[in-house]
């Protein structure tokens, strides 16, 4: 990387000359990987990128990663060694496999079939110790989200942070004030952005195709797991697998196997359920059609929620609905639906839906009309990883970037609230405040675990 685009970190030609003071040998790997990997990029023009989180979803990131050679994969870090237990039964992952994947994957681009320059962490400090590295892809459950973000704008890193970004409002903004405090590029992983079809739908409804927009619906999937239910019983930890870690800014209580590896996301202490999961993309391909990226609604009401039993395990809804009005009076109502993802615009002279199936609307050909050159044209990303790549190397906010992808999770946790409290929240999107309502204002944040929050320090240490 340009040292003149990283004014708070040393240039990888300084780094190169201080690690001869280093005694950590396992850093000086990726510094020697054949020129065959990485094609014309030479060392100072590759984005070194460390991998905070090996489950289920970096199954999807690190091929994505590795498709692009002026990146190079040089940590991965994960609080479980290696284990089943993920999404789906097939799944064996944590750092240990996801190292050997990545070593695989360069190893495949060399004359001698051998690689061995990807470095094993347990503890993301000590990959946020590295001068060497560059940028983080946060692909940790939601709960880890904003401590990572946070620590790891103040180590000098770009961040890739998956959605939804974070488990409550509040988190946003400090995220937010560190992200620019620290002069970094983030990009949220809703990557429907990236999305030509999505974009295309926006475009033709923020330029009135579809006459004035009055009515938004966002469909999101049914849950795909069901908790242990009322009773369950405490297991043991799995060996190889940092619990205390794993729990981090929350609360310490018993373990049990759908606590943790992709099954946090249905415990609200972790995520959000269907709500932020699958509400960070519909929602968020939504705020971009009615322009509402930088802000928010008025008022949130339940449109009567269902939740699991209570004593389950699970506490996010089995069925949403909510309904969010906005300022200029359109209205965004959210729900459960078999069509799992997509959203339906409805204007004054007919609608779109764009979805799984891409565009439909109530006018035949629609789909395919072009944007005239003086109508509104929206940011262009074909591809959401090349997009902050590109975005680390020009300094310029990437498609989703930090204060977007705040917006967009706000929306979800809103709604989140009002379908726990049954009742209608009024929002002042520019102040972020709940108006009038003090139980449900205080949900807006959450304390953090003493000792596991923004106060957790980074320590120069060398890798497993
Ligand atoms: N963009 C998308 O379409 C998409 C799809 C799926 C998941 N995601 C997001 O990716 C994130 C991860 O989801 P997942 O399905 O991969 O979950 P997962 O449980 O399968 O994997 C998370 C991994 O993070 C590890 N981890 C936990 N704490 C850690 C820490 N402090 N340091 C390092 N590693 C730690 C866990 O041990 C686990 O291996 C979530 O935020 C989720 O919403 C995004």
């Amino acid at each position: 990387m340009n040292s003149a685009r990283k004014p708070h970190s040393p240039s990888r030609r300084d780094f190169i000359r201080s690690s001869a003071t280093l005694t950590a040998a396992a850093w000086a790997a990726p510094l020697i990987a054949p020129s065959s990997i990485f094609g014309a990029n030479a060392p100072s023009n590759r984005i070194t990128l460390a991998i905070l989180g090996c489950g289920n979803q970096s199954t999807v990131d690190l091929p994505e990663w590795l498709k692009n050679d002026d990146c190079q994969i040089v940590a991965v870090c994960d609080v479980n060694r290696a284990s089943f237990g993920y999404k789906n039964d097939k799944q064996f992952l944590g750092r240990e496999p996801q190292r050997d994947f990545v070593n695989r994957a360069y190893a495949q681009k060399t004359t001698s079939g051998r690689y061995r320059g990807v470095d094993m962490y347990s503890d993301f400090r000590d990959v946020l110790a590295r001068p060497d590295i560059d940028a983080v892809a946060i692909i940790t459950p939601d709960h880890w989200h904003a401590v990572q973000t946070v620590l790891a704008a103040r180590a000098g890193k770009d961040i890739y942070c998956q959605k939804p970004m974070t488990v409550t409002v509040r988190e946003g903004r400090e995220m937010i004030d560190a992200v620019r405090r620290h002069n970094r590029i983030l990009q949220t992983g809703s990557q429907y952005r990236s999305s030509a079809v999505m974009r295309q739908a926006c475009e033709l409804v923020r330029n009135g195709r579809i006459g004035k927009l009055q009515r938004v619906e966002t469909y999101l999937a049914e849950n795909n797991f069901t908790g242990p239910g009322p009773g369950w019983k405490e297991m043991p930890v799995p060996e190889g697998f940092d619990y205390d870690s794993w729990l981090g800014p929350t609360p310490k209580v018993p373990y049990h196997h759908d606590r943790c590896f992709y099954r946090f996301r249905f415990i609200r202490v972790y995520s959000g359920g269907q709500t932020t999961n699958f509400g960070c993309h519909s929602n968020d391909v939504a705020h971009w059609g009615m322009g509402m990226d930088r802000s928010g609604p008025v008022e949130v009401e339940d449109l009567g929620a269902e939740f699991p039993p209570k004593g389950d395990l699970f506490d996010t809804p089995t069925k949403i609905a909510f309904r969010a009005r906005y300022a200029n009076g359109v209205v965004l109502e959210c729900k459960t639906d078999k069509r799992n993802f997509g959203v339906t615009f409805e204007g004054s002279d007919g609608w779109l839906r764009v979805g799984n199936k891409g565009i439909e609307s109530s006018r035949p050909g629609l789909a395919q009309e072009k944007i005239g050159a003086n109508e509104l044209h929206l940011e262009v990303s074909s591809n959401h990883y090349r997009n902050f790549l590109d975005s680390v190397k020009s300094r310029k906010e990437p498609v989703e970037p930090v204060e977007i992808g705040h917006r967009t999770a706000s929306l979800c946790h809103l709604g989140n609230i009002a379908m726990i409290l049954h009742r209608k929240l009024r929002w002042d999107p520019q102040k972020e405040e709940i108006i009038g309502d003090a139980e449900a204002a205080k949900m807006l944040s959450r304390p953090k675990r003493a000792g596991w929050g923004y106060e957790l320090k980074v320590k120069p240490q060398v890798g497993v």
